[in-house]
């Protein structure tokens, strides 16, 4: 009796458990009706042709494709096979993959694309998306943060539209054409033989994609507006809300706005009842709110509030969105220049693009990350994002990481496509509390001296100043006295050598100012004596075009002698692929960094360091292995934020000196080897040292790397900074050694690199696919399966076999047979030694058999697609592939109508294998990036060079 008892007891606590449990889903269910999944996994992928159709998969060869909905051609079509594809997962940047060549341009890094190139120029990728049946009646999305570039999407077959950008997102409303309850099929044609800027821009889809699902009652993308005033220890928040009704019907709903803290307290709250919309239509609802007591976002305490947005009918959540915002006031002074929460604060800002060693402009966000906390170290408060808008994940991370930024848009002008690529970039950027200024153009060498420069100016501010009105706007120019430069809210010079700017702040008393480039200052990491040879120039800062821009200590000079200069903006804060000032090939990347490509600071950013930051540093350029320069002076300098350094030679002082405002202490040492010493003081106390030692021979590998445990994701990296040692543990920094990688576990590598500027080494090694595609497909009707010796013969006349891409009506169709005969044709592909030749075949009737110049062949499954592998010696100039099998049903037409120009009979696919991940150092470093595959686990790299004592970094994913 007790026991049943007990029993029952505990069963009805379980039961009163799981309804409780039950209790919290079920609300969450219904509260969260909004999803937005990211869609990065699972892409296929292969190279188009921008110039013959043929080799675009016969991309519109298809009468009408352009005039009949559903008529997607080539790849755009769904029945098209895309099993010898690719697997890819996103971000992508298929360019970097690309090998060097003389003929690419060197302003996008000399990579093998472009006009040269078609066979490099196009790229497709298709995703299969499976919908639920009930998703039927929501509204389904499709959100591209940004394809570089001409992108065209379809979804089954339809075509959903162009975007010319490479780096706006866009988005289309894919519900009229979803296949609810089945697969539904997404092809994305990118063409990048035209460029944008003039620096490396990437190709492909190398930022996220979205399926966003909401109720037909919904906040818009990007339909919030928090705009926040700072009154007393308050915030009074004016939010617009921009809700969208798709039912046919109008729509009576509450709108409930919380504001959250950064502990998940709900901390101000309003609702609005009875807000209606009519059908099919959209509208603005604003609203405010005071915030008590509100902790303000500033650099160093960035403090995030969410407003949680809800939408209700009937008392039931049908929507709920999130915006991320930040209570702070900022001011551009004409006179004082900028604050930041009543607090002046220069913009010590970099200028970069999105485009980092060996993943080229597909940057994890974890790499963005990393990039910005790369930047802060040597004192960055201010990031330009030149020229171009950046991804969403770099403005989170701003928020976060407590960074300004200047939001770039390209190009000027008041066009509609123009205007709308503006209008997505302030709606979709203007609640971040990093984002300071907009950018509206960068030297706009066809206006910025004319009329039509200040006109165009003042037009796109008006245009800005409606969507925003909390942030002023600038243009940055190259040469100021009429155009943009008086048209910009904000003036922004770029290079104070090539503006008289005292002159203009005396003729334009009444507008703020910011350097929004200086520098382009020219230096290669590691290199103290120039080697134009080898695309290598000393690291001593120093004007980089003598005359027209400033070294960084001049330029930083320049801005601390004028208060009303807010700040600057070096160009650039890493080093980027192109633009490859002043070689050309073989150069393939800039050097107007503060860091290499791979986020390795060079010393002018520890010029920077000690101008920018207060915590005590010191810091001796440059290395001193110098033999074969014994006796030799060589020029020491010293950067360091104490007041005196003295530097020594193993141990003999060669003088203290004090160290002059924001400048740098030179010391002509006559080489020895041995160990350099700077040590820094401050009001004669020392408060920093730094050794610099002659190093021995490379004797072991040195592996640094960020993290060891990453997220199990498929998107966390890890970034590996590679080194080599002498026996006593010391990095040698001339070493150039080549390190083999290797990775296990759940974890691959997606990219590596060395901050060379000369180095032609694979950033990415990926496998190469070419396609012959089959053709003159024939078939024959036959009646006996048991004797097909003769039409599978390599003689076989196929004259008089019918073409099976002739459509014939119904009532023309022969009598169906027994069986049937098809048979394509395709040439001998060029197969390089180490190259493999494989045939891929369809699965068009349960009993075929396969035959390759009448001999049987038997298909192997192979990652779900049938292949057959071809040994070179067996190809001739022709070469045949028939199938024979029992008529399928419908006939050999609907055979064909399903094969789209046969892509489902047969491909020829010739691989060329990926590159070993290897890389050289470049004075003494290099870099690998690992990721999550997805799964968790742990693994390892292992890191390996000749004649060395290897190592291995063990990785964890979870
Ligand atoms: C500027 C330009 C930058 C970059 C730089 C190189 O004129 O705005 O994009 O080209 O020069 O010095």
């Amino acid at each position: 009796m007790r026991k049943a008892a007990e029993g029952s007891i505990r069963i009805g606590a379980w039961v009163a458990a799981l309804l409780f449990v039950w209790g919290l889903v079920l609300p969450a269910m219904a509260q969260t009706p909004r999803e937005r999944l990211n869609i990065d996994k699972d892409w296929r992928f292969a190279y188009g042709h921008a110039d013959e159709a043929q080799r675009d998969f016969g991309y519109g060869l298809r009468p009408f494709f352009f005039a009949k909905a559903g008529y997607g051609d080539g790849p755009a079509n769904p029945e098209f096979s895309d099993v010898s594809w690719r697997k890819v997962d996103l971000p992508h940047d298929w360019a970097v993959e690309l090998p060097f060549d003389q003929r690419g341009n060197a302003n996008h890094g000399s990579k093998a694309i472009g006009h040269p190139f078609p066979e490099n120029s196009v790229g497709w990728y298709r995703k299969t998306l499976t919908i639920p049946a009930s998703d039927k009646g929501r509204r389904i999305s499709l959100e591209f943060d940004g394809v570089y570039r001409n992108s065209v999407v379809w979804i089954n077959g339809h075509y959903l539209g162009t975007e010319p950008s490479g780096y706006s997102g866009f988005r289309y409303d894919i519900t009229d054409y979803v296949n609810f309850g089945g697969e539904n099929l997404i092809a994305v044609r990118a063409d990048a033989t035209v460029e944008e800027g003039w620096y490396y821009e990437g190709a492909g889809i190398y930022r996220h994609v979205w399926l966003t699902k909401t109720d037909p009652l919904h906040v818009a993308q990007w339909g919030t507006f928090v705009r926040s005033t700072v009154e007393g220890s308050n915030a009074r928040l004016d939010i617009d809300l921009t809700v969208q009704n798709a039912f046919k019907t109008a729509q009576g709903f509450a709108i409930r706005h919380e504001v959250v803290d950064a502990r998940g307290q709900v901390v101000a709250e309003t609702t609005q009842a009875d807000r209606s919309l009519n059908a099919v239509s959209e509208g603005v609802f604003a609203a405010n709110l005071t915030l008590g007591a509100a902790h303000l976002w500033s650099l160093e305490d960035p403090y995030l509030y969410t407003l949680r947005t809800s939408l209700l009918r009937d008392g039931q959540v049908v929507d709920r969105y999130d915006t991320r915002f930040g209570v702070r006031t900022v001011t551009f002074d004409p006179d004082k220049g900028f604050f930041l929460n009543g607090k002046a604060v220069k913009l010590q800002g970099t200028n970069n693009h999105q485009d980092h060693a060996g993943v080229g402009v597909a940057l994890p966000d974890g790499l963005q990350t990393w990039r910005l906390k790369q930047l802060k170290s040597f004192g960055v408060n201010a990031y330009r994002a030149s020229h171009h808008p950046p991804t969403p994940e770099l403005l989170d991370e701003a928020d976060r990481l407590g960074m300004l930024v200047i939001d770039e848009h390209r190009m000027m002008g008041t066009s509609p496509e123009i205007t709308h690529q503006l209008e997505r970039l302030i709606r979709r950027d203007r609640n971040h509390p990093s984002v300071i200024l907009w950018s509206v153009g960068n030297e706009e060498w066809a206006l910025e001296w004319k009329d039509i420069g200040t006109h165009l100016a003042l037009e796109m501010q008006d245009f800005v100043k409606r969507l925003d009105p909390t942030r002023r706007t600038t243009v940055a120019t190259s040469g100021s006295g009429k155009g943009t430069s008086v048209g910009a809210d904000v003036i922004g010079f770029n290079y104070g050598a090539q503006h008289d700017v005292d002159g203009f702040h005396a003729q334009h008393p009444e507008k703020p100012a910011i350097m929004t480039e200086e520098g382009s200052t020219l230096t290669t990491r590691g290199i103290y004596f120039d080697d134009p040879a080898r695309v290598h120039l000393n690291a001593y800062d120093r004007q980089g075009r003598p005359g027209s821009s400033l070294s960084i200590e001049e330029g930083w000079n320049r801005v601390m002698a004028r208060p009303w200069m807010s700040g600057m903006f070096v160009w650039t804060g890493f080093d980027y692929r192109g633009e490859t000032t002043p070689f050309g090939w073989p150069a393939i990347s800039s050097q107007f960094g503060m860091v290499d490509t791979t986020g390795v600071l060079k010393d002018t950013a520890y010029y920077l360091k000690s101008v920018w930051t207060d915590q005590p540093m010191v810091h001796i350029l440059p290395h001193w292995n110098w033999a074969g320069h014994e006796g030799q002076p060589i020029d020491v300098r010293v950067y360091s934020n104490g007041d005196a350094v003295e530097l020594f030679l193993n141990g003999k002082s060669l003088g203290r000196q004090p160290m002059p405002r924001y400048s740098h202490l030179k010391w002509r040492v006559p080489y020895a080897p041995g160990i350099l010493t700077a040590r820094a003081y401050q009001k004669g106390r020392q408060v920093a040292v730094q050794n610099v030692s002659t190093t021995a021979a490379p004797a072991a590998v040195v592996a640094r790397p960020y993290k060891t445990a990453l997220k199990a994701d498929g998107s966390d990296i890890s970034v590996v900074w590679v080194q080599v040692s002498d026996k006593k543990g010391r990095p040698v920094p001339t070493a150039d050694n080549r390190i083999d990688f290797e990775v296990s576990g759940p974890f691959r590598l997606i990219g590596m690199g060395n901050g060379d500027p000369g180095s032609h080494e694979v950033d990415r090694p990926a496998e190469r696919h070419r396609y012959v595609s089959l053709s003159n497909w024939r078939s024959l009707a036959i009646d006996d399966l048991t004797d097909t010796s003769r039409p599978v013969a390599e003689t076989a006349d196929t004259a008089n076999w019918r073409d099976p891409s002739q459509w014939l009506p119904p009532e023309a169709q022969p009598p169906l047979t027994k069986g049937l005969v098809l048979r394509g044709e395709f040439a001998r592909p060029a197969i390089n030694t180490g190259e493999q030749a494989v045939l891929f075949v369809g699965q068009l009737a349960p009993d075929q058999h396969l035959y390759v110049n009448g001999q049987a062949v038997t298909a192997q499954t192979v990652d779900g697609a049938q292949v057959i592998r071809l040994d070179a010696s067996q190809l001739k100039d022709r070469n045949s592939l028939s199938y024979v099998m029992t008529m399928p049903a419908g006939g050999v037409q609907a055979l064909y109508d399903q094969s789209v120009g046969g892509s489902r009979w047969g491909s020829l696919r010739v691989t060329t294998p990926a590159a070993p991940w290897q890389r050289r150092l470049f004075n003494g470093w290099a870099q690998v990036i690992v990721q999550s595959t997805g799964e968790p686990g742990r693994g390892h790299l292992r890191l390996v060079s000749s004649g060395l004592t290897a190592t291995t970094v063990d990785f964890q994913a979870e």
